[in-house]
């Protein structure tokens, strides 16, 4: 209880206070670090000499989303799609030297990064206001699978001319694809290979100790905020003092799962300054539901209003025997957030799994196979290798 209310406490505090005394971070952490956390995309991308440019896609229900393209016209189109609070910039903030993104773009191929809708490079929509309009905020990661992933796709494509793309999905990105490919399976034909990082969409086996805190957290404050962790309010609080540091990471990790040696602890400040990008309270509510069910299905309205949507008083579930695209599966032992167990489980309903990956490292988490300091030797490597089969 008082654990809860703790952390009930933290968040509270990272919305209220912005600002805070510069000098701990900027002692402990290199000027070139602490720039990295300050640029966007673009800014990114022009200091490590990459031509980025950007693309806008209206989805079927009015969303304009941003695309990022590291543009080699001829090459192979490969699109990625981040996880939960996180944005397309996931590819790139471990620089030139780490990132998947100018790995793949260095290798010859023309890499297409997605922004959810929600989130810093997508709050935009033809009618809708994202800042004083809440029916902009009405969706859940069901809309972002099942109109921002088509959308985006069919706009890759079209822009390349080929009739397939090779997917990346991390976390929520891959949830994502598992809405679209099975409700709108016409999709798995656009896709070569799809490659799963941290695969979510089974939490029969979820023991996060936080999960059920931010099931009560959610529970009370969505009713106040639509929005969830929105861009740059955690470096600034995260990096007040020691100490904010130090319990701003133990949420980390206890979220995540705990390795500290996983990442380049010199980039922390780059990882906090991007990664909460925003995300609307109901997605973190859905994901809320399938840990309480224990089932992969579409948002529960309650009875009255499953009735009327689904024609059934429970939500349906997502019926993963459509997803004939090939899927390669990679995990980890020590991810808080999605449990290998619950990902085993997955492969046996998926009808198409070319690659089932479980990281020998028994301390890998949620993010080691995207950030970690030896994610290109240890996992991008392999990842790229089975995608030039398909
Ligand atoms: C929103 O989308 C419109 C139309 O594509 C674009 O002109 C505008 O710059 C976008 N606004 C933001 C804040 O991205
Ligand atoms: C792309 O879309 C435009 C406009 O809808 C269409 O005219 C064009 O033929 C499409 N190109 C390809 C390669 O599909
Ligand atoms: C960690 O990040 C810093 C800052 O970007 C960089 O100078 C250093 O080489 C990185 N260390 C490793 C082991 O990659």
């Amino acid at each position: 209880m008082t654990f809860s209310l703790s952390f009930v406490l933290w968040l509270k505090i990272l919305f209220l206070i912005g600002t805070g005394s510069a000098g701990y971070i900027k002692d402990k952490y290199p000027p070139s670090v602490l720039e990295d956390a300050n640029l966007d995309m673009f800014g990114l991308t022009r200091k490590y000499h990459y031509p980025l440019e950007g693309h806008f896609v209206t989805t079927e229900d009015k969303y304009i989303l941003r695309l990022f393209r590291l543009s080699h016209p001829k090459g192979r189109p490969v699109f990625l799609m981040h996880g939960l609070l996180d944005s397309s910039i996931t590819w790139l903030i471990n620089g030139p030297w780490g990132g998947l993104g100018y790995y793949l773009y260095d290798l010859g191929y023309d890499v297409w990064m997605g922004n959810a809708r929600g989130n810093f490079y997508s709050r935009n929509h033809t009618a809708y206001n994202a800042d004083t309009d809440k029916s902009f905020w009405s969706f859940s990661w069901h809309e972002i699978g099942f109109y921002d992933l088509p959308a985006s796709i069919d706009y890759v494509l079209n822009k390349t001319g080929y009739d397939k793309l090779a997917y990346f999905g991390h976390s929520q990105g891959t949830t994502t694809f598992f809405v679209m490919a099975s409700l709108r399976p016409e999709y798995n034909q656009k896709i070569t290979l799809m490659s799963a990082l941290a695969p979510v969409a089974y939490f029969k086996n979820n023991h996060s100790p936080l999960l059920p805190l931010l099931q009560n957290f959610v529970a009370v404050a969505s009713n106040i905020v639509n929005e969830f962790l929105p861009r740059t309010d955690v470096l600034k609080v995260c990096m007040q003092s020691k100490s904010a540091e130090h319990n701003c990471l133990t949420y980390i990790y206890l979220l995540m799962g705990k390795d500290p040696n996983m990442w380049n602890t010199t980039m922390i400040p780059v990882y906090l300054s991007h990664a909460p990008s925003g995300c609307n309270f109901k997605q973190i509510k859905h994901y809320a539901q399938l840990v309480e069910s224990g089932r992969f299905c579409q948002y529960d309205y309650g009875p009255t209003e499953n009735q009327k949507r689904y024609k059934s008083t429970k939500p349906p579930e997502y019926p993963l025997k459509n997803i004939v695209a090939p899927v390669a599966l990679y995990y980890a032992y020590n991810d808080y957030l999605t449990n290998y167990k619950d990902v085993i489980h997955l492969a046996k309903e998926l009808p198409k799994v070319v690659e089932n990956c479980l990281y020998p490292d028994k301390k890998w988490n949620h993010v080691s196979m995207v950030w970690g300091l030896h994610a290109r030797e240890l996992a991008h490597k392999h990842m790229i290798e089975m995608m030039r089969k398909f």
